[in-house]
């Protein structure tokens, strides 16, 4: 077990886990120490909910030169390992990774404790990504309820009450983004924001490319905006989650690119839970010099 990964993950008390996810979770643990970043790695790394699937999206056409029938090569979830999944009958994330050559993207949602200690080691090049915890709950509840490997998210005043105590996979919001931003001090970590994204899309590539060394003719990047756009994402069977198994994803109960908005949670919260949520918000990101744009 690599050194760096002795706290413990959301387990199987957590009532978001099913039993397959957290068998998933077992098995990773016996990988660790064979689970190995490589120096030319980009790891995709957040919370789940925040545009991981966007930001992926994006760095594959970056890394084809903004070629689209690249991209299209296959699912983006093969395009792009998933380091921690692995769903019954299908290669792992980990086995997915030791037979793609380099550069490699990685996506994970692991929290900064538990990312292995190679990733750091040989310098990968980290993207952390964020979103104001008000949609992500929603966007997180809606996955909940589409995506099998979760169970039964309950209801949504239920599932709230649970995402503010951490007890959903992948545990704290606060913590894990917390977390992440702290070690921006330290470490080499690009930490984009959902919100500015969606603001100025242009912005926010430009930054990516800049942190990843790379130029690309203007053309190009108009090229990689249309293809990662929502509209364009939502029908693009390789990046739309449409390909995964009805019995593991049910498009049908809520779509995978649901909204694709900023500030949907405005549809969903009474004032009463938004007032709720403002306050343990405030409380658990007391202190801390990273704040989210709840107001878009
Ligand atoms: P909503 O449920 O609010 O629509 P992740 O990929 O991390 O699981 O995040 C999923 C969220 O990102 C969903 O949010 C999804 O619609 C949104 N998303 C995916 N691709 C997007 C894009 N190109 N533009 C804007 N939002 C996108």
């Amino acid at each position: 077990m690599v050194g760096s990964c002795t706290a413990q993950p959301a387990g199987s008390d957590h009532p978001g886990w099913s039993r397959s996810a957290y068998a998933a979770l077992s098995y990773k643990r016996h990988q660790r120490s064979t689970r190995e970043g490589r120096e030319e790695d980009s790891p995709c790394l957040q919370h789940p909910q925040p545009g991981t699937t966007w930001l992926s999206e994006i760095m594959d056409m970056i890394y084809h030169d903004g070629d689209v029938e690249k991209c299209r090569r296959d699912a983006i979830y093969n395009r792009v390992p998933f380091l921690e999944l692995k769903a019954p009958g299908e290669m792992s994330g980990i086995e997915q990774l030791e037979s793609t050559p380099s550069p490699r993207l990685v996506k994970t949602h692991l929290p900064v404790q538990l990312l292995p200690t190679s990733f750091w080691e040989k310098d990968c090049k980290i993207i952390y990504m964020a979103r104001n915890p008000k949609d992500v709950a929603i966007s997180y509840y809606y996955f909940h309820r589409m995506a099998k490997i979760h169970q039964d998210p309950g209801t949504k005043a239920e599932f709230l009450e649970n995402f503010m105590a951490g007890k959903v996979p992948y545990g704290s919001w606060y913590d894990h983004v917390r977390g992440w931003w702290e070690k921006k001090q330290q470490k080499k970590i690009l930490y984009l924001f959902y919100e500015d994204m969606k603001k100025d899309p242009r912005q926010e590539v430009q930054k990516i490319l800049q942190f990843l060394g790379k130029e690309l003719a203007e053309g190009i990047v108009d090229r990689i905006l249309h293809h990662t756009s929502f509209q364009e994402m939502k029908k693009n069977p390789a990046a739309n989650y449409e390909t995964m198994l009805p019995i593991l994803m049910d498009h049908s109960i809520s779509p995978f690119l649901r909204k694709g908005v900023s500030g949907d949670w405005k549809n969903h919260f009474t004032v009463a839970q938004n007032e709720r949520f403002d306050q343990h918000y405030q409380k658990l990101m007391a202190g801390s010099d990273l704040h989210f744009q709840m107001e878009v």
